[in-house]
């Protein structure tokens, strides 16, 4: 089913942060949003599940106005879109199967939920999950416990304990290395390309969004500025994305992040241009 945005808007005080974004997604597509910090992809995002309610404007879902969605139906709603976040959100003293089957939560009653009783189909669907990203052997270790890469595996698990129908992601690698984000976005594209869930994902590298995405939509201002493929990311377009740097000679690699691996003194000593001019090859090739 195809999932529509019109005119979403969200406005906080005079700041509008989501500015009139139109955007269809057909199911099953691979989306990487892009654009610098404050550009709008968290709110969007947030928007999509109901996270946060839109200013103005409206979202469909096939034919279901999900702007308007209340009480149980919203649930679902927010069932059908898993999300997951660059800190994970699991509960680090719960071990990891439970982590894992809180998926299942919002899919049952509350009685049935303070007292936490799981089906014996619901701890083999937990299993087959934890199995599935590679990580079954950690099942009883307290969540806090397990690597950044694990931790953000066994939100990946727990998302599809839902059966979602849309995967959103919101920086889901910001706060790993490099081989963990590699492990955490093989999986996201693997449940993408098996299950045909849509994925949404804001991410804060180019390289990851060209290597993964089908479709890139990039942000500036709350505005999208660029909606195509990784191939049609020329230099121009991811200028009009992340802008230009004070005297205009280039981006700075450390404008395409929004996370905290780039020390302060790198960035200003300019060593990053290298990385930048790096980009800009990629983007003409
Ligand atoms: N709850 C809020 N209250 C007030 N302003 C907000 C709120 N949430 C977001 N904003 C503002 O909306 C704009 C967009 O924020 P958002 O978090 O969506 O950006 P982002 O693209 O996700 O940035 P980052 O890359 O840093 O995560 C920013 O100017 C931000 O300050
Ligand atoms: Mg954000």
């Amino acid at each position: 089913m195809t999932f529509q945005m019109r005119d979403l808007t969200r406005r906080f005080g005079d700041r509008t942060a989501v500015d009139a974004v139109s955007v269809e997604i057909p199911q099953g597509q691979m989306v990487g949003v892009i654009g610098r910090s404050g550009a709008g992809k968290s709110t969007l995002l947030r928007m999509i599940n109901r996270l946060q309610q839109p200013s103005s404007g409206s979202m469909r879902f096939g034919d279901v106005e999900v702007s308007a969605l209340r009480g149980a139906a919203l649930r679902r709603w927010q069932r059908d879109c898993a999300m997951i976040f660059q800190q994970f959100n699991l509960v680090p003293r719960l071990d990891v199967m439970t982590n894992v089957l809180l998926g299942r939560l919002n899919h049952r009653s509350t009685t049935m939920s303070m007292l936490s009783i799981f089906s014996r189909e619901e701890r083999i669907m937990a299993i087959a999950a934890l199995e599935r990203l590679g990580i079954e052997q950690t099942a009883l270790q307290p969540a806090g416990t397990l690597s950044g890469g694990q931790q953000q595996r066994v939100a990946i698990a727990r998302a599809l304990m839902q059966t979602p129908k849309m995967l959103l992601a919101d920086e889901p690698i910001a706060s790993l290395d490099p081989l963990n984000a590699k492990i955490v976005m093989d999986a996201l594209r693997d449940i993408n390309e098996r299950e045909g869930i849509t994925v949404i994902t804001n991410l804060h590298t180019l390289d990851t969004a060209r290597n993964y995405c089908d479709r890139i939509i990039g942000m500036a201002a709350g505005r999208v500025v660029f909606d195509g493929p990784a191939s049609a990311l020329t230099a121009a377009a991811v200028r009009e994305i992340y802008g230009s740097d004070r005297d205009g000679a280039g981006i700075d690699e450390s404008m395409t992040s929004t996370s905290i691996n780039i020390p302060a003194g790198a960035q200003a000593a300019g060593v990053l241009q290298s990385a930048a001019v790096g980009t800009l090859a990629g983007a003409r090739a």
